[in-house]
């Protein structure tokens, strides 16, 4: 595997590759690379010739005294998992060769509605920092497919509305969430946890199957279930965020006759703030 640290460099090596009529997969991430980062670039192997992935810590999708400064930056670790997986192109960038000057003032991609609830409320301005640096490695990259984690389910449908919208030709693809064997959804941020809460954490997940059990049972009353699901939240320790019943294609409110839901949650655990979705289809 290759790492290269200018879009120039990164430009050269997939345009050779292009030119020699390979499908280019892309995998995004901010690093700190776990079994859920993995997982994208082995699906990305078994359908694209050459896998492309990107380790940079985005400074415009986090906001104000969040966790930017602290961000594991753990790059050398990165590479050779990425490596031992398969990937072919690892391009990890400074902020400076992202955002050259002042760069960052002069454009925004901000994608409308679907950004307004859930995380989009909880962190104004994040959705704007994501589609922008998703644009950016988009077009350095200009890969064939592009594959993201069920993980951010909204980061998901935030980026497919924005490919769609912005006429990418770019397939973006959902991979299942990868877990824990507690059932908590890996993530970069419990590092911040300690051995007891990420214990504790798994039960965010538990709430979330139990939510759908009792959906699947017959239950409607979707804001009663979601204030009973904080206060299990609260028992167990977190300080719950929201836990939302929506559409899974909109992420809007569900309401009793919709059939395809995710119900979104997060949580905070200690220094951590967790995030985690089920979604599924009822029966007709
Ligand atoms: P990051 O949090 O590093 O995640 C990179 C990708 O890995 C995302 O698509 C995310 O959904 C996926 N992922 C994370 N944990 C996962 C898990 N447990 N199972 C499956 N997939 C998982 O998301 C970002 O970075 C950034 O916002 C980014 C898209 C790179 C833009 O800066």
């Amino acid at each position: 595997m290759k790492t290269v640290h200018t879009i120039k460099e990164l430009r050269d090596h997939v345009h050779q590759q292009r030119m020699a009529g390979k499908r280019i997969g892309f995998v995004p991430t901010m690093g700190n690379l776990h079994a859920g980062h993995i997982t994208l670039v082995t699906a990305g192997l078994k359908q694209c010739d050459v896998m492309v992935s990107s380790v940079f810590v985005n400074p415009t999708q986090f906001g104000p005294g969040e966790d930017f400064d602290k961000y594991p930056r753990t790059l050398e670790a990165d590479a050779a998992q990425l490596q031992a997986a398969g990937c072919n192109l690892l391009f990890a960038p400074s902020v400076d060769e992202m955002y050259p000057g002042d760069q960052d003032q002069w454009a925004k991609v901000v994608v409308t509605e679907i950004t307004e609830r859930h995380c989009g409320a909880a962190r104004p301005g994040h959705f704007d920092g994501v589609s922008t640096v998703v644009t950016k490695l988009f077009n350095i990259v200009k890969p064939d497919v592009a594959l993201f984690g069920k993980k951010d389910f909204q980061q998901l449908a935030v980026i497919k509305r924005m490919t769609t919208a912005l006429c990418f030709d770019i397939d973006v693809i959902g991979i299942d969430t990868v877990r824990e064997a507690n059932g908590l959804a890996m993530s970069s941020r419990n590092g911040y946890l300690s051995v007891d809460e990420k214990e504790r954490g798994a039960a965010l997940y538990q709430c979330l199957c139990s939510a759908k059990e009792r959906i699947q049972n017959g239950e409607r009353d979707y804001d009663s279930l979601s204030q009973q699901a904080h206060a299990t939240l609260s028992a167990a320790g977190f300080e719950p965020e929201y836990f939302n019943v929506c559409r899974a294609d909109t992420l809007a409110p569900a309401t009793a006759g919709d059939k395809d839901l995710v119900i979104l949650a997060a949580a905070r655990m200690g220094k951590a703030r967790l995030i985690d979705n089920i979604d599924f289809r009822l029966q007709d």
